[in-house]
């Protein structure tokens, strides 16, 4: 299965082309993405109207692209698929439009993604087991826990099958990555701000700051980052003069207390549902150190571990088609 995937839920403008031969065996031809960051960096985060007019001016222009390097589209390609929901209901549209038009012009199907399974299966790019799509090399996946960490979300997800995703939990208020994006503001850093916390971190001295880990002592899936970030708040406030020193030991504290309960729910739920894989995706997902605690627990527990290439990590088109194949196989 061929198909073109268009992603606009958030800032990026993203088109791909993926080919898939079996729910496991996909193969990304191109993966293209217009990152407008920049414009956005002056406010401090994304202004949808403004992500919109980039849109509207990126499609055009990544399509091209790929219709010049790829002229067997559209007559080879099966499906167009597109990010329907969730994300910037402004951005979303022009993407939903741009795949709506191009299936009219090309007689070709445009079929709606979830975002969000996009994290989930982005991993499956580049996918160890090169096998087939046979039951025994499945049996080796499933049942798995999904745990989808990026700028708009914090899920946990129990992945029976490929199309049976049961939502466990999620954030209550903000999510991981915008946390992480606050707590870069309140130190003075450009946003997006994970990048840069967790260089800080990495010179960051232990025990200098306590920060709490919220609802890490609650019997469920959900999670809250808005009392974290508060409290790094309170305590940068009371702080007579913030030095590099001090900004890296409030990101080491930060990111540990956020990444403490991630660790926490997660293990619990790979206990609860005998998981055999640990699958996880988002923009935060680049961060070594939260690949280095999955590797750790994966190993701990003696599961598999899936992560994507750091690539395929934050909003791309690549792992929408792919959601998409896997979805249509
Ligand atoms: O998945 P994504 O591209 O956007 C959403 O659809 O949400 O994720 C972007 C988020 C931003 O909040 C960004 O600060 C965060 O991912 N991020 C990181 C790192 N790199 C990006 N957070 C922590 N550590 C990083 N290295």
């Amino acid at each position: 299965m061929l198909t073109l995937a268009i992603e606009t839920s958030c800032d990026e403008t993203a088109i791909a082309l993926v080919e898939s031969k079996s729910v496991i065996q996909h193969k990304i031809l191109i993966n293209l993405i217009a990152s407008k960051i920049k414009i956005h960096q002056p406010f401090g985060g994304v202004v949808p109207s403004l992500a919109a007019r980039e849109h509207a001016k990126n499609i055009p222009i990544l399509l091209k692209k790929i219709l010049k390097e790829y002229p067997y589209i559209p007559k080879k390609i099966d499906a167009i698929a597109y990010t329907d929901k969730p994300g910037l209901e402004i951005a979303l549209i022009l993407g939903r439009h741009a795949a709506k038009l191009l299936s009219y012009k090309w007689g070709v199907p445009a079929h709606p993604i979830n975002h969000l399974h996009g994290p989930l299966f982005a991993s499956f790019a580049d996918f160890p087991i090169h096998e087939d799509d046979r039951p025994q090399t499945l049996k080796k996946i499933f049942p798995a826990i999904g745990l989808v960490v990026s700028g708009g979300h914090t899920q946990l997800y129990l992945i029976k099958n490929f199309k049976t995703l049961i939502l466990l939990g999620e954030t209550l208020d903000d999510a991981i990555g915008e946390a992480f994006d606050k707590v870069a503001k309140m130190m003075g850093l450009q946003y997006p701000g994970g990048m840069l916390v967790e260089k800080l971190a990495k010179k960051g001295k232990k025990g200098k700051f306590n920060f709490p880990s919220p609802m890490i002592a609650k019997n469920n899936y959900n999670f809250s980052y808005s009392g974290l970030k508060t409290s790094v708040l309170y305590t940068i406030k009371k702080l007579p003069k913030l030095s590099k020193q001090t900004k890296a030991d409030i990101s080491l504290a930060f990111q540990n207390a956020a990444f403490k309960v991630i660790e926490q729910k997660t293990e619990k739920a790979l206990k609860e549902f005998s998981a055999k894989t640990l699958i996880i995706g988002g923009g935060v997902s680049v961060n070594n150190n939260l690949r280095e605690r999955a590797d750790k627990l994966t190993k701990k527990l003696g599961i598999n571990l899936l992560i994507p290439l750091k690539n395929l990590c934050t909003d791309n088109a690549a792992m929408i088609g792919i959601a998409h194949n896997i979805a249509n196989k």
